[in-house]
């Protein structure tokens, strides 16, 4: 079957509200919307509801790179569904592996998120990958296979979740993984969803690949059966090139 694309940009901790105006102006003089591939940005919480104004005429969808697992209480200094959906956000990533490194999420903190944003409805990016150490021990499917058991434990319906694939050693390394390397992967995940969930489930999901996505690799990346677009860091700081990125999809 054909799936739609998705290009989605992680802005990790850059950029505030004038930066986010000043790069969709630029963004816009290069980007031409198509049919074919979806985009979306993710910004920090402070430029959401910039990002929000800017994309809201054009098609765009903006994402939070966080989210906490409860839907209110006392979490000190965390955001909930509710305070982005009351800006019009129902996207997030959820444990991306700087978040898991950085900050200490775990599988199964990872698994509750997930399984509030099936309960609210909402739409999440799952990241996966293997860190260096992991890889050099043939230890990649394994750990992807764990984290995906783990974090999707207390979910049944993959409708709202697309996953990328980010090995950790490729994260603002410049390293990528080749397009073989990375389909393989991809190929396995879905053999997993297929084996968790069900075949529909299994050919309908986006699989993204993130670490050290950029202009010269997205195409070959992006031309793998089982890579579904990219989730970008570096090089989605770069309108003009993030622009070309998606239409060379
Ligand atoms: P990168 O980051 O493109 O800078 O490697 C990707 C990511 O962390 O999502």
């Amino acid at each position: 079957m054909t799936r739609k694309k998705l290009l989605a940009a992680n802005w990790k901790m850059n950029l505030d509200r004038a930066g986010t105006r000043d790069y969709f102006t630029k963004f816009l003089l290069e980007f031409k919307k198509n049919d074919r591939v979806e985009i979306l940005f993710a910004g920090n919480f402070l430029i959401l509801e910039t990002m929000m104004d800017s994309a809201k005429s054009l098609g765009l969808r903006i994402a939070a790179q966080n989210v906490h697992f409860e839907e209110s209480g006392a979490f000190t200094g965390e955001i909930s569904w509710a305070m982005l959906s009351d800006i019009g956000v129902s996207e997030a990533l959820i444990g991306h592996s700087e978040r898991r490194q950085y900050f200490g999420e775990t599988d199964e903190l990872i698994a509750k998120k997930m399984q509030t944003a099936e309960k609210l409805k909402m739409r999440t990016v799952l990241c996966v990958g293997e860190n260096l150490a992991e890889r050099k021990s043939d230890q990649t499917f394994a750990v992807i296979r764990n984290q995906l058991a783990k974090n999707l434990a207390f979910v049944s319906h993959l409708e709202k979740v697309v996953i990328a694939y980010e090995p950790v050693w490729a994260i603002g390394t410049g390293l990528s993984a080749t397009s073989e390397e990375a389909q393989v992967v991809h190929q396995m995940i879905r053999k997993q969803i297929e084996e968790n969930f069900s075949k529909d489930a299994a050919d309908k999901i986006l699989i993204l690949y993130g670490g050290s996505m950029n202009l010269k690799n997205v195409k070959e990346l992006c031309s793998q059966r089982d890579i579904d677009g990219g989730l970008v860091g570096g090089a989605s700081l770069k309108p003009e090139e993030f622009a070309k990125m998606y239409s060379s999809l």
